[in-house]
């Protein structure tokens, strides 16, 4: 048994995610965390809200609440989409917690100590009419490079230029639309992250068995120099972690707080001890996972996000960690993902174009959405959601393939034999096929779980169920009833076996189905098929079972036009 600490990128609290979101981070984790607690080893899976930044002051603003109110409250309403679609945290956090606060302002002292944080005094917008410096969003006017009018402070949304504030023609407050704007010296804290290149670029060489597309955004981060210059680490916010506190060693950084880049993967250890705090565990309980001297050089660490989170994870982060001085683990294997784009577009959320979380558990249940975007997932390039698929994948994988499966073995059993496992009649050699095809499978879709080849595993495990169908019908159990009803006790026995062994291995992809699936064959608890044969000898004669109800609907044309209408963007 081994310990497998996973995270996934946080969600920024601004707002309800789509399903694009979903699937880049949160979604895939939630599937391996599933799949490693169900091979028996210990798991911890933590998430949070990222609630620090410009883009949460900003929400809170333009829904008119004060941002500490509007962070509980969206931090409830994706808690609960969260739960929505099954994801199992262990802790779903947030980046506003005590314990990020102690545990930021603690590692920027350790940093400061080791000389990896110096003061710099830079020129900044300032506003007189809202009293305070304007940090990059909050600073709009016109694109220097394609005149776009609304052009925010850090990037021109129409041409994606990378914009410092200083570079905006006619420059306005984003807060009151003022134009007296002045440029003032402040002060800032710098993370002199360059001093580390060498350290990370060792340990990112270390690492030959990551994902090419980890990598090659690592490595051209650190090669550019882009990446790695020294970083700017306060903001001159007021929502955020004070970089001001009793005990700081330094002074002058009253009413500013930490950059959200700086705190917000610092949240995955947070809110590992939020876990710790919650269950009433002990400290030791939470640092057993990332303290390489209590416990955690024993722990596989994952870590799932977006490709735009990756210079994040595998430069900025590890310089933090790293450069603290003390033995924080580190992350063992980065999975990251390109973009879902959004039927010949991609999704957007000021427009509204796409399916949110939200939305779509409000048309169908978590696990036809779950299927589709686990077995699509943008994992070797981007992928497209459009409707015409995603109704195929449904009607044919789930409900023809496996629901069908289901629904056809047990009803014919409950006509014929009633509703318990029927013992007698002996399998053979069509049997005996059909187990080398499941072992052969089975030991496939463990290698590609295993290596976290998301598609492949969906392939595979799709193929499990779909041998289950051609056994029925090579078996034809309808016809040897007719001879020789012993001999359709037996294929019906193997059969109905069946079913508690894809709920087991579909569980990771479709925890409700496989949920109700296992209620309706009375085999709650049944283990992962560690040997095959016993696993499909599981369910002896006579034992009970019950039909289960429809599981998976089909999706009419209809509704999928509806559908299709009514996510095409509200502008
Ligand atoms: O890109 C995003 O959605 C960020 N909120 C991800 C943060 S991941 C981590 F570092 F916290
Ligand atoms: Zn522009």
């Amino acid at each position: 048994m081994a310990r497998i600490l996973i995270t996934s990128a946080l969600p920024y609290i601004n707002g309800v995610k789509h399903l694009g979101n979903l699937v880049g981070s949160q979604l895939p984790a939630d599937l391996c965390a599933r799949y490693m607690r169900a091979r028996g080893h210990e798991v911890m899976f933590v998430c949070a809200t990222d609630e620090h930044g410009t883009p949460a002051e900003l929400a809170a603003a333009g829904a008119g609440k004060p941002v500490a109110e509007y962070c509980d409250e969206m931090h409830e309403v994706q808690a609960g989409l969260a739960r929505g679609f099954c994801l199992s945290f262990d802790h779903f956090g947030r980046s506003s917690s005590p314990e990020n606060h102690a545990l930021t302002q603690h590692l920027a002292v350790k940093l400061w100590e080791n000389g990896l944080i110096e003061i710099r005094t830079e020129r900044q917008m300032y506003s007189q009419a809202d009293g305070r410096f304007l940090p990059d969003r909050y600073v709009e006017g016109i694109c220097p490079e394609c005149g776009y009018e609304r052009a925010r402070g850090d990037q021109c949304e129409n041409c994606t230029r990378q914009l410092e504030p200083t570079e905006l023609i006619a420059p306005r407050s984003a807060i009151s639309g003022a134009t007296d704007l002045e440029l003032r010296e402040t002060k800032h804290l710098y993370l002199l992250q360059s001093k580390l290149r060498e350290r990370l670029r060792a340990w990112i060489d270390s690492k030959t068995d990551w994902p090419v597309l980890t990598t090659s955004i690592a490595r051209k981060w650190l090669d550019d120099g882009e990446g790695l210059q020294d970083r700017g680490i306060t903001r001159d916010l007021s929502w955020g972690i004070p970089a001001q506190f009793p005990g700081a060693p330094w002074e002058g950084m009253e009413g500013k707080v930490f950059y959200v880049w700086f705190d917000a993967p610092i949240e995955y250890i947070a809110a590992t001890a939020e876990w710790a705090h919650a269950g009433g565990h002990g400290d030791e309980s939470w640092r057993r996972w990332w303290r390489t001297d209590e416990g955690a050089q024993d722990v596989r660490y994952i870590q799932f996000m977006g490709k735009d989170n990756v210079p994040f994870h595998t430069l900025s982060f590890p310089a933090t960690l790293m450069g603290s001085g003390e033995p924080w683990k580190l992350v063992d294997y980065i999975k990251s993902f390109n973009y879902l784009n959004y039927d010949g577009g991609q999704f957007s959320t000021s427009q509204g174009r796409g399916v949110f979380m939200d939305q779509a558990l409000s048309i169908l249940p978590a696990d036809y959405w779950r299927w589709w975007l686990l077995s699509h997932v943008p994992e070797t390039s981007d992928s497209e959601f459009t409707w015409e698929n995603f109704q195929a994948s449904v009607n044919k994988d789930l409900a023809d393939v496996l629901g069908n499966f289901v629904s056809r073995v047990t009803k014919f059993c409950r006509a014929r034999f009633g509703e318990a496992v029927p013992g007698g009649g002996e399998w053979g050699a069509t049997e005996e096929a059909l187990f080398q095809e499941l072992s052969c499978r089975l030991a496939s879709y463990e290698g590609h779980m295993d290596a976290m080849e998301i598609r492949k595993a969906a392939q595979e495990l799709r193929a499990l169920w779909a041998a289950g169908n051609e056994y029925l019908q090579s078996a034809a159990p309808w016809a040897a009833y007719k001879e020789d009803p012993a001999r359709a006790a037996a294929i019906i026995r193997l059969a109905l076996n069946l079913i508690p062994f894809y709920a087991v291995l579909s569980a990771p992809f479709i925890p409700n189905a496989a949920e109700a699936l296992q209620e309706a064959m009375k085999a709650e608890g049944t283990p992962w098929p560690e040997d095959l044969r016993t696993a499909l000898s599981a369910l002896p004669p006579d034992h009970e079972f019950s039909v289960p109800g429809v599981l998976f609907a089909k999706i009419s044309d209809e509704s999928r036009e509806e559908w299709q209408q009514a996510f095409a963007g509200r502008r």
